[in-house]
């Protein structure tokens, strides 16, 4: 196991805030994200539909990013990941994260569906999200507005689901272990 591997979520607190709005406005992340407003984030943490982590990795547990999960208390036990933002890439932190957030959804929340939608432009992150099982729900087609690098455009939204036959299948095959 690789010490990027090594992960855990803590409840984001309040004063987790500063480094929660820094990384969501980090140039590398913001592309691919709609920040939210510091208050958004401090509802988030307060109301008990929505999940707000801090995810810690490495061999000492740095903080490395957050993730919000809402529909926590969704009668449809429709679950959604809100947000995942990361600071380290390309290190596998994304899919023990994600592996995690999973566990979470179907075990803990007892989700039937844990669902996302992810910009068009952002092919690391649907990668991410196929290799992990979820599947294409859907686009909707153009609708946020891309105004960064000086372009003035319009990107869709693809909407991808995991049911939890979906996850107990890929857990008998043993794709779903998490370290
Ligand atoms: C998207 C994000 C969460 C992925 O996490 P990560 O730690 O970089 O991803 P991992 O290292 O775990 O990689 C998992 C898979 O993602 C894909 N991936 C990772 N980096 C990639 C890249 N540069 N290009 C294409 N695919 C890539 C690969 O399929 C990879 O699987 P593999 O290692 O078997 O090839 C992270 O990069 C991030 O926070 N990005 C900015 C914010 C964002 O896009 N959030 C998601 C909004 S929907």
């Amino acid at each position: 196991m690789s010490s990027a591997q090594r992960l855990r979520l803590r409840p984001t607190l309040l004063s987790d805030l500063d480094f929660v709005v820094t990384v969501e406005t980090d140039s590398q992340n913001l592309p691919f994200i709609t920040p939210w407003e510091r208050t958004q984030h401090e509802g988030a943490v307060r109301i008990p539909d929505f999940r707000h982590f801090i995810v810690e990795a490495g061999a000492d547990y740095d903080a490395a990013g957050f993730v919000i999960l809402q529909g926590c208390r969704n009668p449809n036990r429709s679950v959604e990941l809100k947000r995942i933002v990361l600071q380290p890439k390309g290190q596998g932190v994304g899919r023990a994260c994600v592996r995690l957030l999973k566990q979470m959804a179907f075990r803990d929340l007892h989700a039937h569906r844990f669902w996302l939608d992810v910009k068009g432009l952002n092919t690391r992150a649907q990668q991410l999200y196929a290799k992990e099982g979820f599947v294409e729900e859907g686009r909707l087609r153009e609708s946020v507005r891309v105004t960064n690098d000086n372009a003035d455009g319009y990107d869709s939204l693809i909407v991808m689901s995991m049911l939890d036959r979906e996850y107990l299948a890929r857990q008998a095959l043993g794709l779903e272990d998490v370290r």
